[in-house]
């Protein structure tokens, strides 16, 4: 039975059910297709495998010829080929380099930002952060301006950053602010920058008078100031309170800190603090405590609206303080 389905022997041409029946049956020649369907394509593999004819469907033919039409208008539109006798390239048709295209991508995101950066410049920066929209812009486009200009001394994100002293630059993430947290303050601490300015004692104080007042600095960080009556006196009576105050917490119009909280900029400890009061703060001393903040405006490194972003910037870390309101931003007519 074998034999009559297998006129030409040559193994090629047969439908997949008669392969498989002539398979099955032991048939040693199971490749051919005598009923003109489906061939196979005479290739044969563990003895029973065998690829069907078929033609690939016509979508996929078009979409062969229509990719190999692709290639060539791509290559003749893009540069493309190595011109062999000269060092260069063909060109393309199209006029395509990729300095063109990055900066026609500039120019969408210049065009993006232009929009904004005309507004920022005529708001005061409590306007603009009464403004969504822009303070959302001034949040993104900050961060590039603030990692470049201010991250290493204030570390990323504010966080501060230290040196062997303590901190170097203040932590400006949080709300203790040693020239106030409202919007305006901030502003001008980066415009104007600042040199808190504390005197040495070391000349002023006895050894004994040193000591009693850190201690009394100390305690009252921890509400128990009245438990340190010696140092109490000196703090009350030398020059402490007309730069800190009675109260001790410190003036936001001269940077002087506040003395009550927990939070240290220089070595909190009772070593640290004795240290700070006898050699006070900038105060020219070679072991005085040094905090420089530059002025933006003055090394002329930063424009107005670079400032008044960074302000914005600055504040929506998280621990700037609020402002009596203020009228929202015009808004812009939609022409
Ligand atoms: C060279 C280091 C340095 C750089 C750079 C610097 N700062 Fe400062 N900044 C300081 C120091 C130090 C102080 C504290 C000054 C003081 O104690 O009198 C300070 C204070 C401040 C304050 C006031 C903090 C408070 O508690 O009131 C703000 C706000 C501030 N910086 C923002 C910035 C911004 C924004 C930039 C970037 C444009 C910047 N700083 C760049 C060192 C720096
Ligand atoms: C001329 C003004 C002035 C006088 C007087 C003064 N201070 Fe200060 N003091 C400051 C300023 C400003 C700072 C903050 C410096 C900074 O962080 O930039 C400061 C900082 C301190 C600190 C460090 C706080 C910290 O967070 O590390 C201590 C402690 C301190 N003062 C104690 C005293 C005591 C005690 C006296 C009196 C014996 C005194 N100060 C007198 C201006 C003054």
């Amino acid at each position: 039975m074998n034999e009559d389905q297998n006129p030409s022997g040559d193994g090629k041409g047969q439908t997949r059910e008669q392969h498989k029946r002539s398979a099955e049956s032991g048939s040693r020649n199971p490749y051919q297709n005598p009923d003109g369907g489906v061939t196979t394509t005479g290739h044969v593999w563990d003895d029973d495998l065998a690829d069907f004819n078929n033609q690939p469907p016509r979508w996929w033919m078009l979409g062969l010829a229509a990719s190999a039409i692709w290639v060539v208008v791509y290559w003749l539109f893009y540069p493309s080929i190595p011109l062999p006798s000269s060092n260069t390239y063909f060109k393309g048709l199209g006029g395509w380099t990729a300095i063109k295209e990055m900066e026609a991508d500039k120019g969408e995101v210049d065009a993006v930002r232009g929009k904004y950066e005309v507004k920022l410049k005529n708001l005061t920066p409590a306007v603009i952060l009464a403004d969504n929209d822009l303070t959302e812009y001034v949040k993104r486009s900050g961060k590039v301006l603030f990692g470049d200009n201010c991250a290493p001394c204030h570390g990323t994100n504010g966080v501060g950053t230290k040196d062997k002293e303590g901190l170097f630059a203040p932590v400006l993430n949080d709300d203790d602010w040693l020239y106030g947290g409202k919007i305006d303050d901030i502003y001008t601490s980066i415009s104007g920058g600042h040199q808190g300015m504390m005197t040495a004692h070391k000349d002023s104080l006895s050894d004994k008078q040193i000591v009693d007042v850190a201690k009394y600095v100390m305690a009252l960080s921890e509400a128990r100031g009245d438990s340190e009556p010696a140092g109490k006196k000196v703090f009350m009576e030398s020059d402490c309170t007309s730069c800190h105050g009675q109260d001790a917490k410190g003036m936001p119009m001269m940077g002087s800190a506040n003395l009550t909280d927990k939070i240290w900029r220089f070595d909190g400890s009772l070593e640290g603090i004795k240290r700070t009061i006898a050699y006070g703060v900038n105060s020219g001393e070679p072991k005085a405590r040094v905090a420089i903040m530059p002025s933006f405006t003055e090394a002329g490194k930063l424009s107005d609206a670079d400032i008044k972003k960074l302000a914005v910037y600055v504040y929506k870390f998280g621990g700037g303080q609020a402002d009596a309101p203020v009228a929202p931003a015009p808004v812009v007519s939609k022409k």
